[in-house]
């Protein structure tokens, strides 16, 4: 699989089997994150690798209240919070494995490391032949103190990309349509392609 095909075939996986996936694996996706580009070369990032069935299970449900709570009264987001009222969804999708791209404090260009780092390991996890799945549901519950302390990160630090793989239980989806690029300015002559 080359660049372009990995970019293609990555999608949003939501069903798994809940097999976690090897340390060797998990050790290699991370390997393929920390070759993200980073501002100044600060690599600031820290993983966390939660593979405890119950404490991910734990960690759903409490996301899942705080979720709705900031989703109260926004109608918008009513069919979100009709998935979140739920007693069966489980915010990581049973996946076997969750990686927490964090880090130990907060600087200007720390989120875009971050999630720069999280691209490169779905990207790596799709070639593996594994799903993944951003879970920006989960970002406020790994920010709280106690959970902070749980993932290992310190108290000023935080958690930034929280993502699940595992081993899906059914083929891809297909693609969720993309729009065109918008390009609004292109300043100076065009090169022939
Ligand atoms: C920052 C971020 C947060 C996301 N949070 C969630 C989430 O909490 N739950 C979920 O099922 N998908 C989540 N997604 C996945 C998107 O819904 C998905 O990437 C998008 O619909 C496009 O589909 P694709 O990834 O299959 O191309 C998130 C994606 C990003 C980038």
């Amino acid at each position: 699989m080359n660049v372009k095909e990995a970019i293609s075939a990555r999608r949003a996986v939501r069903t798994y089997t809940g097999e976690k996936v090897d340390e060797a694996t998990v050790r290699s996706l991370l390997r393929a994150a920390v070759q993200a580009p980073s501002a100044m070369n600060r690599q600031p990032w820290l993983f966390s690798i939660i593979q405890d069935a119950s404490q991910l299970a734990r960690y759903s449900e409490r996301a899942k209240a705080m979720v709705l709570d900031q989703m109260a009264g926004d109608p918008k987001t009513a069919h979100y919070q009709e998935m979140l009222k739920s007693p069966t969804f489980d915010i990581f999708y049973r996946a076997g494995t969750l990686v927490v791209i964090g880090s130990s404090e907060r600087g200007p260009y720390t989120d875009a490391d971050c999630w720069l780092a999280a691209e490169n390991l779905m990207l790596a996890a799709c070639e593996a032949g594994l799903g993944s799945c951003c879970i920006g549901f989960a970002i406020s519950l790994l920010n709280t103190p106690e959970a902070k302390a749980e993932l290992g990160l310190p108290p000023a630090g935080i958690a930034v990309a929280p993502i699940i793989v595992g081993y899906p239980t059914a083929e891809p989806s297909p693609p969720v349509p993309r729009s065109e690029p918008k390009i609004v300015s292109w300043s100076g002559s065009r090169a022939a392609g």
